[in-house]
């Protein structure tokens, strides 16, 4: 042994080790440490890794043809059939339909606002994806790595709830929403069955103050009791832990027991059909509207197809992105039973201080001067299949010192929805 060796050359030190001795002693300390710590950090992260491997693996699909795109995203064209709906156990044996039925006609409005424009996907500039495949934004790994839970990835953590008016007399007392780490600014309809619903969405880049945090401008769709409803939504968002960056996203979701063991969004689980081969579920898009600039719009619609049996997303009057089969859902099969079409802040700050994220543009729902995050042409498709503006609607805020919400009927015959806010601020500290 070093330490017996040293010990019988004579040292100048008292205790006789000399200071040759003293390095050794040193050093081996530091490799001790080195080998016990280091050790169980890289068995750790090894492990971790491998798990994030297996996710990935499950994820993304092997591609015919993937595209790098600008922004860092990589589309990968994945063959239609190997998509992720089919690891779904419902549609092992599933038949894509390409096209949805003839009962599908979307309401088209000729005067859209001169301002407004059609918006496109970031990754499009960079090139397209052969007919056949469709294009699924490739899940990555440094984001995995980050996340808390990878069984949870891609799944909302919590949804905010909403109560229908059953025994109390004011559903909208903001003490009755259980949803404690949800704000939303929405336009509300229910009470009659709904088997599709529209708007045109302007598209904002917007502020998210902390990775844990997110926020989505949609349109929701829901059937079931609120604490075990189906779900579908569509619209854009910023959502760091899911998609890695801040920038502004198509986004959709689905669950059919109020997220907590079924759902995703885009196709980040089996459920959606992508039909498409032009949409990336989860792409940037641009351009983007600015405060007292130029306003950017998208028109979403979702809507139930009986040939089909199937609610079909679609963008604009053109694009048809895909469906999901009626038969991943519990109650919500041919309707929804409640329409929402607004804002939502997901925060673990929502008391006081207040999360500084946004909601929408950033701007409160009458900043006419610098402008609020919009929907307008709200559209649902009653049970005889006629699209109208909804029989009644109303407004449901939870915080409106934060992020509020204003329905423009004066004067309007099809009333335009404004909403959003800055979170923090000096009514909201
Ligand atoms: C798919 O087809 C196979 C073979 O015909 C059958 O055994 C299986 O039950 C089917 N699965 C579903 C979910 O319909
Ligand atoms: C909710 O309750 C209030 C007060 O009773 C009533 O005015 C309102 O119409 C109800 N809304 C619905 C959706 O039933
Ligand atoms: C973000 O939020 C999480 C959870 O509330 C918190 O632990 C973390 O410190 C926050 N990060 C920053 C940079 O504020």
């Amino acid at each position: 042994m070093c330490f017996t060796h040293n010990t019988m050359v004579k040292g100048v030190n008292d205790n006789g080790l000399g200071l040759k001795g003293r390095m050794v002693l040193l050093a081996l300390f530091f490799i001790i440490l080195r080998d016990g710590v280091y050790g169980k950090r890289n068995t750790a992260s090894m492990e971790k890794d491998l798990e994030v491997e297996r996710k990935l693996k499950l994820l993304n699909k092997p591609a015919v043809k993937s595209i790098r795109s600008k922004d860092g995203d990589i589309i990968d064209c994945v063959d239609i059939y190997k998509q992720p709906a089919f690891d779904h156990p419902l549609l092992k044996n599933h038949t894509i339909h390409m096209t949805p039925g003839r009962g599908l006609q979307r309401v088209t409005n000729k005067e859209k606002p001169s301002s407004t424009v059609e918006i496109s996907q970031v990754w499009r500039k960079s090139g397209s994806c052969p007919k056949g495949t469709v294009p699924i934004r490739r899940a990555q790994k440094q984001v995995l790595l980050r996340t808390p839970s990878l069984e949870k990835y891609g799944r909302r953590i919590s949804h905010f709830i909403y109560k229908p008016n059953t025994t109390k007399s004011d559903a909208l007392d903001s003490t009755e929403n259980p949803s404690e780490d949800h704000a939303v600014a929405v336009l509300l309809t229910q009470g009659y069955s709904y088997s599709g619903a529209q708007a045109v969405v302007n598209v904002w880049s917007t502020f998210v103050e902390n990775d844990t945090e997110y926020s989505n401008v949609m349109i929701f769709l829901r059937n079931g009791p609120y604490y075990d409803f189906d779900a579908i939504e569509a619209g854009w968002g910023n959502n760091p832990s899911l998609y890695g960056d801040q920038r502004t996203r198509l986004t959709t979701y689905w669950t059919n027991d109020a997220s907590k063991t079924t759902g995703c969004f885009d196709l980040l689980c089996p459920g959606f059909v992508q039909t498409s081969h032009d949409v990336a579920l989860g792409s940037a898009i641009e351009p983007l509207s600015q405060h007292g600039g130029p306003q950017y719009a998208v028109t979403y619609s979702v809507t139930w197809d009986p040939d089909t049996d199937s609610w079909w997303l679609q963008l604009g009057d053109e694009t048809v992105v895909g469906y999901w089969p009626s038969l991943i859902f519990s109650t919500m099969k041919n309707a929804a039973t409640i329409v929402l079409w607004g804002g939502e802040v997901y925060s673990k700050k929502l008391g006081t201080p207040h999360t500084g994220t946004w909601m929408g543009s950033g701007s409160f729902s009458q900043d006419w001067f610098h402008g609020p995050c919009f929907m307008k042409e709200i559209r649902i498709r009653s049970n005889s299949l006629v699209w109208k503006y909804p029989e009644w609607v109303y407004t449901y805020q939870d915080q409106y010192n934060c992020y509020d919400a204003f329905n423009y009927v004066e004067g309007h015959s099809d009333p335009p929805f404004f909403f959003g806010g800055p979170g923090r601020n000096f009514k909201c500290p």
